[in-house]
Parts: C-alpha cells; structure tokens; sequence
C-alpha cells in the first residue's frame, strides 16, 4: 500500500509537472491547478488517503504529498510568472506603434482655384485703387436689365438666358447690376470692382449655370478709352505675369458704347495658333467699353459732365487660362486631388 502510494505520488508528480509545462497560457495552467491543488484535485485527495493508512505510514506519506504539493505549487507559480510575462510580450506585439510610419498629421486645406484667382485679381485692382463693391444675387428686372438699357423685348435679353424667380425677379445674369447700384449710392469720382456669382440657364462643357465674374467701374469728369486700355493692360500682365500682346475688337453690349472685346495672346502657344485658342493666336478674355449716357441718365447722373468705362471678365475663364485647367467643370466637381494642386 506504502509503495503503491508512492508510486502514484510520483506519477502524479510527473504527468503535473508535465501538464504545467504544457500549460501555454493562464487559463490552462489555472486548469491544471485545478485539476491538481483544487478541492477535488488528485493531490488534494492524495491527503483524504493518509486516514486510510497504517498509523505509522501517516506521517511519511503525508510528507510526501505535501513535497508533491509543494513542488507543483512551486512549478505553477514558475510557469505562471513565464506565462505571463510571454502574454505581456504578446500584448506589446500588439499594440506596438511603428513610429517610422507616416503620421495622419492634419493636412491643410486650400483655397479654392476660383477664390485663389478672385483674390489676385482683387489684389491687383487694389493697388491700382479700386474698392470693392457687392450687390445681391437676387436681382430685380430694373437692375440687371432695364437700367442698364436693356429694355423689355430688347433681343440682348435673348443672349442672357435668364432664371426668372418671377416676371420681375430674376438670378442676375451678369455683374453689370452693381453699376447701377454703386452709381445710385455714390458720387462720381468712382473707381470700383465687383466680383460675384452670376446665373445663365446654360449647361454644357463650356457653360455652367452658376459662374462668376467680376465687374469693373471708373467714373469721372473725364474718363477716357485711353484710360479703359491702359488699366486693362496693367491688368492682364499683372495677372499673366507676362508681357501679353492685347487687342481691343469692335463689339456690342447695350450698356457700353462703344463696345468692346478684349483678346490678349495665346498664353499656351504663344501666339501661334493652337487648339485652345482656335489656331488664332488670340484668346478673349472680357467685355467692356464707356459707360452709356442712357445708363447714367437712369442713376440721375449728368451725363454731359461724367464719362466713364466698365468692365466684366469671367474668373473660371481667366482661372483656366491662368492654370491651364482645360475643363470647367472640374471647378464644380470638387475632386480633391484636382483641389489639391492649388493648396
Ligand atoms: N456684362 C457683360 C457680360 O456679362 C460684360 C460687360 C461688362 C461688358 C461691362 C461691358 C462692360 O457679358
């Protein structure tokens, strides 16, 4: 029985100190303390056997045990403490940071190709002493059309196509209101630019319904058409930033007389004719001319005393022409990676 006794003891020493090794992480060597320490552990009844014993074998058996005991005790808290400091290394694995990478970082924003254009042309008018004036976007019959003396049935009206919010009320076709509006609140000397959005029911690859563009002012007791191209002039080479050849060709506007359209060199070809410009050399670039006397007799300003000359250009064309962005409607798209290239 003695012999027997022990030979399970070492037994059970061996396949526990076997099962500890194995264990490979907390929850299976807590199992195995269980299995062999716990209430109903095979060490643990081990001891339930020494009352069965010759009273002279108690005290040697139960020595014995508690060496088994002991021992595996100690083994447990050995593959304990490796246990946990491998699951600790796992953890760290985990959840290392490779600080090598990339940071997310914020990355700034940028301003909007239109808005970059709007504010060096804005820059530009500023040094040469222009302030800058607004006007609504809901515009009123009288002033996107009437006053500028484009009468009801006048067929210039035809060439504006118009969004009516109602028969008097339209989305302004053109910055051209703001003329009116300026001269009916101030005074000649008058020296003014007025940028915004403009609305054309038109939509293909060259139109979009909503655009913008800037209007120029100068009035005064005697503005010339002299002064118009000088200013217009400085204008484009500052905003090319090149010494640009420009024309002025005859045209008509009915606000304007005489009337003109403005073309300045081909800035992708130099001049000699390519497909943007048409194989002309030339690109158009705005509208202007002198103010009309029926224009300032409409603001009650005497138009035998004042001159003066206005202008319109289009920003998304001069943006494009500027960047050579050949598309107008990426300008509306906001894709980031065409925004991207102007922050
Ligand atoms: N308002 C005109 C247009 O939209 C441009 C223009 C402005 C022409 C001022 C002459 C003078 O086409």
């Amino acid at each position: 029985m003695e012999k027997n006794s022990n030979a399970d003891l070492d037994r059970l020493l061996k396949s526990g100190l076997s099962d500890i090794t194995h264990a490979e992480n907390s929850k299976n060597l807590e199992a195995v303390r269980v299995q062999l320490l716990g209430k109903q552990g095979s060490v643990t009844s081990q001891l339930k056997v020494i009352g069965s014993l010759a009273p002279e074998d108690r005290s040697a058996f139960g020595a014995a045990v508690n060496r088994v005991r002991a021992e595996l005790t100690t083994a447990i808290e050995s593959r304990s403490l490796a246990i946990v400091e491998v699951e600790r290394q796992i953890k760290i694995e985990s959840q290392r940071i490779d600080v090598t990478l990339p940071g997310r970082g914020l990355e700034p924003g940028g301003l909007h190709p239109v808005t970059r254009t709007l504010r060096k042309i804005e820059r530009i008018f500023l040094r040469a002493g222009f302030n800058i004036a607004y006007g609504p976007e809901i515009e009123d019959d009288f002033h996107n059309f009437e006053a500028l003396n484009i009468p009801k049935n006048h067929p210039a009206r035809a060439m504006h196509d118009t969004f009516y919010l109602d028969p008097e009320t339209v989305l302004r076709t053109h910055t051209s209101p703001v003329q009116v509006r300026y001269l009916e609140n101030n005074h000649p000397p008058v020296n003014v630019i007025a940028p915004g959005r403009v609305y054309r029911c038109d939509s293909d690859v060259t139109h979009t319904p909503m655009f913008h563009q800037l209007e120029g002012l100068a009035v005064d007791t005697d503005i010339s058409f002299g002064d118009l191209k000088g200013i217009l002039i400085f204008f484009l080479q500052e905003f090319f930033e090149r010494d640009l050849p420009v024309r002025f060709r005859p045209s008509f506007f009915p606000f304007t007389e005489p009337s003109a359209e403005v073309d300045m060199g081909c800035v992708f070809c130099d001049g000699a004719g390519c497909r943007i410009c048409g194989q002309s050399g030339w690109l158009e670039v705005l509208g202007c001319g002198m103010v009309h006397p029926e224009v300032f007799a409409q603001v009650g300003i005497d138009n035998e005393r004042y001159t003066g000359y206005a202008f319109g250009l289009g920003i998304e064309r001069l943006t494009m022409l500027r960047y050579g962005v050949n598309d107008l409607r990426v300008f509306f798209e906001n894709e980031v990676s065409f925004l991207r290239q102007f922050t």
